[in-house]
């Protein structure tokens, strides 16, 4: 297992990261323990949840496992999204960070967090609010670092500039969405999270299942979240994402490769990428999206599997100053 750099916090997170959001959901007790030791038995050292996660269990889960070595852990959790159905318990208020942080504390059975992510931008609450609430409990010790997840790059740099202004810790690490069917990130987010040194902690590396080979033109499984969940239906839901799929699976194929563990080795092999978050419902999927570590992505087979998706476009547009 290789170590990488988070940005310039001079922690080292293990290459593929663990994303706990089927603790607790399409894993139950005895799966999700299953998965824990056989990630732990890979070295993996960094996992993720959120707070909302299966209604807390996938942060109650984590604890559990966690709590005999937690120091030798990186841990992410994250808030934004409403935890109750009372009017205050969700974005980014200090009310909401305030509350919600012991909580979190609580069911991961920690005294601190080592990433608090903002899970999205909150277009209802002051940006200088949030990150002095932030920075406030960086100094009280209940979180290390500040990270935001599903920001724009603009609304990252905000956030940079105020806290620049006012003295307060910065974003040290992004969360963006990344694989070779959701490439938005690679024209601002990436270029920046390189410029400025910020880590980045990629998720959804098989587009949340479409590029394990199981999502094509002609078939779709029985059960999976591309099918069973409607907001994943949406976000995955145009033709030319199944089109790509449908021609990795036939690439990794043709080649040898596990088409899952090909798009993972292929997300993590964007230079300005820390680990991406794998995720996984039993061993069976977490064994394929492992299979990445064995792989050699060289320049020419990323270029080669690169082509299978459209590039986006350069931020200024001008394609041939590339
Ligand atoms: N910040 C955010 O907004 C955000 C959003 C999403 C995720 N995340 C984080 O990133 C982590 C990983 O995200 P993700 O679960 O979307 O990652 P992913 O690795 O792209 O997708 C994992 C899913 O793909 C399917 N799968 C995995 N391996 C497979 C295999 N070998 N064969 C067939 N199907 C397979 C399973 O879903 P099915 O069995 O249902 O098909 C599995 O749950 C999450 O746990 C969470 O920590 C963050």
């Amino acid at each position: 297992m290789n170590y990488n750099y988070l940005g310039d916090t001079g922690v080292r997170v293990s290459e593929l990261g663990f994303g706990t959001m089927s603790f607790g959901g399409d894993a139950d007790k005895e799966t999700s323990a299953e998965i824990y030791k056989a990630v732990r038995d890979t070295g993996i050292n960094y996992f993720d949840t959120a707070d909302h996660y299966n209604h807390g269990l996938s942060e109650t889960y984590l604890g559990e496992f966690s709590e005999h070595e937690r120091k030798n852990l990186v841990l992410s959790t994250k808030f934004y999204f409403p935890t109750s159905d009372d009017v205050n318990d969700r974005g980014t208020s200090r009310k909401h960070l305030f509350e919600n942080i012991h909580h979190s504390l609580k069911r991961l059975k920690t005294d601190y967090i080592d990433i608090l992510f903002i899970h999205r931008f909150d277009e209802n609450t002051s940006l200088e609010e949030t990150l002095r609430a932030l920075d406030d409990l960086i100094k009280s010790g209940e979180i290390l670092y500040i990270g935001a997840s599903n920001f724009a790059t603009w609304q990252v740099m905000k956030a940079q500039g105020i806290s620049m202004r006012e003295g307060f810790s910065r974003i040290k690490c992004i969360q963006p969405m990344y694989s070779l069917v959701k490439r938005q990130a690679e024209v601002e987010l990436l270029p920046m999270a390189l410029s400025e040194k910020i880590g980045v902690v990629s998720y959804s590396p098989l587009g949340a299942g479409m590029l394990t080979g199981k999502y094509n033109k002609n078939t779709t499984p029985g059960n999976g979240r591309l099918v069973s969940n409607e907001m994943y239906k949406v976000r995955y839901g145009n033709d030319g994402m199944l089109d790509t799929a449908g021609k990795f699976t036939d690439f990794a194929e043709k080649n040898g490769f596990n088409p899952a563990a090909l798009a993972v080795r292929w997300a993590a092999s964007h230079k300005a990428v820390t680990c991406p978050l794998i995720g996984a419902r039993n061993i069976e999927q977490l064994k394929g999206s492992l299979e990445a570590l064995n792989i050699d992505m060289t320049e020419e087979l990323r270029a080669e599997i690169s082509v299978l998706s459209p590039e986006p476009a350069s931020a200024t547009d001008r394609n041939e100053e590339k």
